[in-house]
């Protein structure tokens, strides 16, 4: 009789340190309670089986203090699960733990180029001035590109343009002037149009000049427009984009669109117009194209030229931005350098 209830209190004994020593974990706490009450091989569950062995006069106790055992050992596993399992959330806790203090880790933030900067500002001052937005085209005939701008095959002012033919018809648009052609042919003045963004290509590669750059090509078709009327415009825009003291001046210049043609300069909005390393000592500052539309070219579209008349301009786009952020190098709008792009957030 002694010797069985050692046995039980062995078992006990057993249980309760492989639960001091062992349960380190749900899973582990699984384990050693299979050892004791898994029916088949656990030691408790083998107990049971020993009773067709026991002299019938034992069974009834013997059955008794097995079952005792039995349920003691099933609260006591039934406990240590509630243990282990409040003993895992804390754990988990503890390494999901969210220090809401922590200063939060810095994110970069982008900005647009300085290109599409450029190019939405400008499209803002003419914007606002009345002017129609349209997309150019990057490849172009022959004949937008040049012919109906009254520059037909074999002119010498193809030369000015360093040119990507694709084929003898098609090319890689060399200015966005192609755009007043599309856009006389489709609709009838009054027309006030700007054309952007103007992706445009020339065989052309140094510190000012990229074989692919930017214009914003502009077009005035309406009776009695001349160039004062192109005049007060650019002054405005250059007033918006550099600055309120800025003014242009007219030069006298050729292209074959326009008669008369000019080159605009800007006050150099560095030194004010007392000469400096920016306007090279001239106070002035070459900043786009322009003039009264040849008659030719209206001509060409099939409006009237003695009833109305029209002015042009283009814009160099990446000139406009080297300008206004003091870039020297034309080079640095194309590299992707971040320390340069970062530096430029003007919207
Ligand atoms: N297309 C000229 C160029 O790329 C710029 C230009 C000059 C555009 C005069 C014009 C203009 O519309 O009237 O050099």
């Amino acid at each position: 009789m002694s010797e069985r209830s050692d046995r039980f209190a062995g078992i006990r004994q057993e249980i309760l340190e492989g639960m001091e020593q062992r349960a380190e974990s749900r899973a582990a706490a699984f384990e050693l309670r299979k050892q004791f009450l898994d029916s088949k091989t656990g030691k408790i569950g083998q107990m049971m089986k020993e009773m067709k062995n026991i002299a019938p006069e034992e069974r009834a106790s013997f059955g008794k203090s097995v079952n005792e055992l039995k349920e003691w050992a099933q609260q006591k596993f039934a406990e240590l699960d509630e243990r282990m399992k409040a003993r895992e959330l804390r754990l988990r806790y503890e390494l999901e733990k969210i220090d809401v203090t922590m200063p939060a880790e810095e994110r970069e933030v982008g900005n647009l180029h300085p290109i599409t900067q450029m190019r939405n500002q400008l499209i803002d001052v003419f914007a606002g001035m009345g002017f129609e937005v349209v997309e150019t085209k990057e490849i172009e005939t022959d004949y937008y590109n040049f012919t109906a701008l009254n520059t037909p095959q074999d002119h010498p002012a193809r030369d000015m343009q360093d040119t990507f033919y694709l084929s003898p018809e098609f090319l890689l648009a060399t200015q966005t002037s192609a755009a007043q052609i599309h856009t006389m042919e489709k609709k009838k003045p009054p027309i006030k149009m700007v054309a952007a963004p103007g992706k445009v290509f020339r065989s052309d590669d140094d510190a000012t000049h990229s074989p692919m750059f930017h214009q914003l090509e502009g077009l005035v078709v309406d009776k009695k427009i001349t160039l004062c009327d192109l005049k007060g415009m650019l002054d405005v825009f250059v007033q918006k984009i550099y600055g309120e003291g800025a003014t242009t001046r007219l030069r006298p210049s050729y292209f074959p669109f326009t008669e008369p043609s000019v080159e605009v300069d800007v006050s150099c909005f560095e030194c004010g117009g007392s000469g400096c390393k920016l306007c090279k000592g001239t106070g002035w500052i070459e900043i786009l194209g322009a003039g009264v539309v040849n008659r030719k070219v209206l001509e060409n579209c099939g409006i009237d030229a003695d009833e109305y008349s029209g002015l042009a301009f283009g814009i160099g786009i990446e000139r406009a931005a080297m300008l206004k952020y003091g870039i020297n190098n034309i080079k640095l709008l194309f590299e992707s350098d971040l320390r340069v792009l970062k530096q430029i957030n003007d919207n």
